[in-house]
Parts: structure tokens; C-alpha cells; sequence
């Protein structure tokens, strides 16, 4: 239950300002903030007082992309709806938008009522769903009218995954006209798998096993290829685009073109490829494929390229594609064939920590910490300003976070359902106090004290970001 709390003395952080302001939370939302010592501010009584003195007052991160129990390489990503929410609460997030999957052959309703029936009554923190659309024919095209108008606004294609998820250009450009119509957003995996399937069929060919060699087919520049494929789609069907987990320092250069020209063209990336390298992939005895992933990580010099994309705001978003596997079992999947080896890292735990690290280290301000985390994923998926922001009338999803406590990043201590850190062994300054969602308490002072069933759907509008 959401009882009428007070948050007094902190440094309330949003994208836009930083005042040192008490908030006042009725009903789950943000009811009023005043300047803190002010005779506004004292005269509010609440039955419970947060005291954050010398800590940050932020809005809970919103992560907009996730895959809970996702069915992939033979395998089902390893954190519940229960367990990937209850770890997302841990590390300061508060809402999760997860992939719904259509398969081949079925019907995108069918595949949202799957994810619904996953996630309803499990979810520590609230949620909402994209949907990966699989199969592109008339009857998709006409569902994807009525997802938007329930709330389902955005869906994802592949130009990677042949014979899995994967679109060609017709489909793409279909579905692409739909959203122009639709008012949908199509987020697109940029990769071109046709030509990536070749050289995986070369290297396996040569006996390059190894998870490095995921790096080495996977080329940087058939993902830049690929995004400018997807940016030229989009321009001729006069609809917005939204690149998924971009990870080439060239895709950027393709998405700063195209914002150039001034087209509805946006980029998110993912903390693995500001934090991790091609260096990780190379670990010896199989530890490279606990780096797995699609786009996979890149060498060392593209994360400048990428720190520099989120500060000109060539790239919008930092999501993190959480898609956990465990190494034993699940990762193991793909000993002696690297393309066995399901794709995906964990990370909804980390996501706002490692940011904050990268304010410390200042690769980003404070405010675009809370920019590109929390407000414009939120009005990027339509949940402005009721995610994304402190601000009168907004859900009172709020973190406590302290800018000054040490933490050391290591499976034994993370709450996410995978039994290894892609970021084992580094040091943060920085960490999450207590987090409420809707105004209850999720996190206390580093304890869980919020429940499963307490996270709610929330249907979404259509892009707030749009030029
Ligand atoms: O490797 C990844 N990214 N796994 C999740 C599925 C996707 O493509 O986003
Ligand atoms: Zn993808
Ligand atoms: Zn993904
Ligand atoms: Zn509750």
C-alpha cells in the first residue's frame, strides 16, 4: 500500500534539474516538491519520512529492453518475469519493457497473450511490452493497428536470425509503411544476418570455434550496413526508426548522418558495449561466451565513439538488453560451436549503477545519467511524464541513491537468476538505496520489501519523442 510519504534533503536529479528539493508522495504519485527548509516543504506531515541527506532523489530507471524467459538458441533466457523484476528493483529500476515474440506461422495476439500470461501477477516493478514480429503478412499488418490502439506501440524486426526472427526488406518495408500509418515505432536489430550466416558456415568450416570468433563474423561493418539499409527503409516509408543495442562506432556515423538530414531516426545502446570489449570474448577456456551477444561486443576504440554518440545525442537510450543465460548448461550450449552458444548477458541489475560510474568517471552529466535511463526511454515508448521523471502528477517511482557508497559488482552478491557477472570483480562508486514504485517501498535501505504481483501492465502511447 502507498502511504502518504515524505522524501526530505535530498538532490532531486532529473533530466532537466537538479534542485535540493523535499517530495511529497500521495496516492502513489508525486503530489507536490518544494524547496527543502522552506516553510512549504516543513509544513507537510506524511506518515512515513524518508530522510536522503546527502544522497540523490532520482526517478526509477526505465528500461526499455528485455527479454524474461525468453525461448532462444535452444534454450530459455534464465530470469523470470518474478526474478528479473525483483532484480531490476535492486538495481533502481522500476519499469521494464519487455519482447513479446510472435512466432512463424501464429498470430501477434497470440504471442502477447503468452507474455502477458508470463509476466501477469509476477512482476515486482510495472512493465509493458514491444513485439518482435516474426512473421509479416496481411493479417500481422492489420493486428499491428490494433496493438498500438491497446497500448503495444512499438515492434521490433530482424534483419538478423535468418530462419528464426528474420525480415527481409519487403517485410521490413511493409511494416514499416503500417507504422508510418499506425503511429508504431519500428525498433530494429540491424545486423545482416544472410551475409553473417556465410562467414559463421567459413569459420565453423576452418575449425574457429571459439567465442571470439562470434566477434570476428559478426563485422562491425554489416551492422553499419544494415542500420543504413534500415535508415533508407524508413525514409522511403516516411516512418521513425529506433536501432536497437548498437554497438559499431560506424552504425553511430550512420545514425548521425541521418540525424543530420533531420529524420526521425533514433539509437539506443547497452551498457556491455560501453563497458566490455572484444577483450572478454577472448577469455580463455569457453569463459568468452559469458559475453555472447547480438550485436556482439566490439573492440576497445568503439566505446568512445559510443560515449561521444550519447553526449551529441546521437544515440537516445541506454537499455540493457538483458537476456541472461547461464554459463553452465545454457552457455555451455556452444562448446566446440561458437554459434551454438545462446546470445544475451544479464545486466537489468547493473544498468543505472554503471551509468552512474560513467557520470564519476565523467563520460556524461548527472542529468543525461537520468536522460538517457529513465525521461527519454519513457517518452520514447509513451509513458511521459508518468515514468521517466519527478514531477507533480508522475508515478512516484523514485530511487534513493548514493552517490558516495563503494560496491563491488560479483554474481555472489547480484539478485539476478544467472550464476555469473558479465561485470564480476568491478568497482562502483555509487549505489541504490531504497526504491519505490507507485509509492511503496520496493527496496528499504537495501532490503526487498516489495512483493511479486505488485507490478502492474502499463499500456503506452505512441513515441513523445518524434521531431
Ligand atoms: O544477444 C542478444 N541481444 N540477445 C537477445 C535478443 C536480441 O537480439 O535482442
Ligand atoms: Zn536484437
Ligand atoms: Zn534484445
Ligand atoms: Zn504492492
Amino acid at each position: 500500500m502507498s502511504i502518504r510519504t515524505v522524501i526530505r534533503g535530498g538532490l532531486v536529479v532529473t533530466a532537466s534539474d537538479e534542485i535540493h528539493a523535499d517530495v511529497l508522495i500521495e496516492d502513489g504519485r508525486i503530489a507536490a516538491l518544494a524547496a527543502s527548509g522552506t516553510t512549504a516543504a516543513e509544513a507537510w506531515t506524511a506518515e512515513r519520512v524518508i530522510d536522503a541527506t546527502g544522497k540523490y532523489v532520482i526517478p526509477g530507471g526505465v528500461d526499455a529492453h528485455t527479454h524474461m524467459e525468453l525461448p532462444f538458441g535452444g534454450t530459455f533466457a534464465s530470469d523470470t518475469f518474478e526474478t528479473g523484476t525483483r532484480a531490476a528493483a535492486w538495481g533502481g529500476t522500476t519499469t521494464i519493457v519487455d519482447f513479446a515474440v510472435q512466432s512463424v506461422g501464429r498470430s501477434l495476439r497470440d504471442g502477447l497473450d503468452a507474455w502477458h500470461a508470463k509476466a501477469e501477477g509476477n512482476c515486482a516493478i510495472d512493465y509493458g511490452f514491444h513485439m518482435i514480429v516474426s512473421d509479416v503478412n496481411q493479417d500481422t499488418l492489420k493486428e499491428m493497428d490494433l496493438l498500438v490502439e491497446e497500448g503495444v506501440t512499438s515492434f521490433k524486426q530482424f534483419m538478423a536470425y535468418p530462419g528464426v526472427f528474420y525480415s527481409d526488406d519487403g517485410q521490413i518495408l511493409r511494416a514499416m509503411q503500417r507504422s508510418a500509418e499506425n503511429g508504431g515505432l519500428i525498433m530494429m536489430h540491424a545486423e545482416n544476418g544472410i551475409a553473417i550466416d556465410v562467414l559463421v558456415e567459413q569459420a565453423l568450416a576452418r575449425g574457429e570455434t571459439d567465442p571470439r570468433y562470434h566477434g570476428e563474423v559478426r563485422k562491425a561493418l554489416l551492422e553499419a550496413e544494415a542500420t543504413h539499409r534500415a535508415i533508407k527503409l524508413a525514409q522511403v516509408a516516411g516512418a521513425p526508426l529506433y536501432v536497437v543495442h548498437v554497438s559499431a562506432m560506424e552504425a553511430v556515423a550512420e545514425l548521425a548522418r541521418a540525424r543530420d538530414e533531420g529524420l526521425n531516426v533514433f539509437g539506443e545502446t547497452c551498457p556491455q558495449y560501453l563497458f566490455l570489449s572484444t577483450d572478454n570474448l577472448a577469455e580463455p577456456d569457453f569463459e568468452g561466451s559469458k559475453y555472447v551477444c547480438s550485436t556482439p561486443l566490439r573492440p576497445k576504440e568503439h566505446q568512445a565513439k559510443l560515449w561521444q554518440g550519447l553526449r551529441t545525442n546521437d544515440l537516445q537510450v541506454v537499455s540493457t538488453d538483458h537476456c541472461p543465460f547461464c554459463f553452465v548448461g545454457q552457455k555451455e550450449l556452444g562448446r566446440g560451436d561458437f554459434s551454438k552458444i545462446p546470445n544475451g548477458l544479464p545486466g537489468v541489475e547493473n544498468r543505472m549503477d554503471l551509468l552512474h560510474q560513467a557520470v564519476v568517471d565523467g563520460h556524461i552529466s548527472r542529468r543525461r545519467w537520468i536522460e538517457i535511463a529513465c525521461a527519454t526511454p519513457a517518452r520514447m515508448f509513451g509513458m511521459y511524464p508518468k515514468k521517466g521523471t519527478i514531477a507533480p502528477g508522475a508515478d512516484a517511482d523514485v530511487v534513493i541513491y548514493d552517490p558516495h557508497a563503494e560496491q563491488i559488482i560479483s554474481a555472489d552478491t547480484h539478485h539476478m537468476n544467472v550464476d555469473y557477472s558479465a561485470y564480476e570483480g568491478k568497482r562502483l562508486t555509487g549505489r541504490v538505496e531504497t526504491v519505490l514504485s507507485r509509492g511503496e517501498l520496493v527496496i528499504t535501505e537495501r532490503e526487498y520489501t516489495g512483493h511479486a504481483g505488485h507490478g502492474a501492465y502499463t499500456p503506452r502511447s505512441t513515441c513523445q519523442y518524434l521531431n
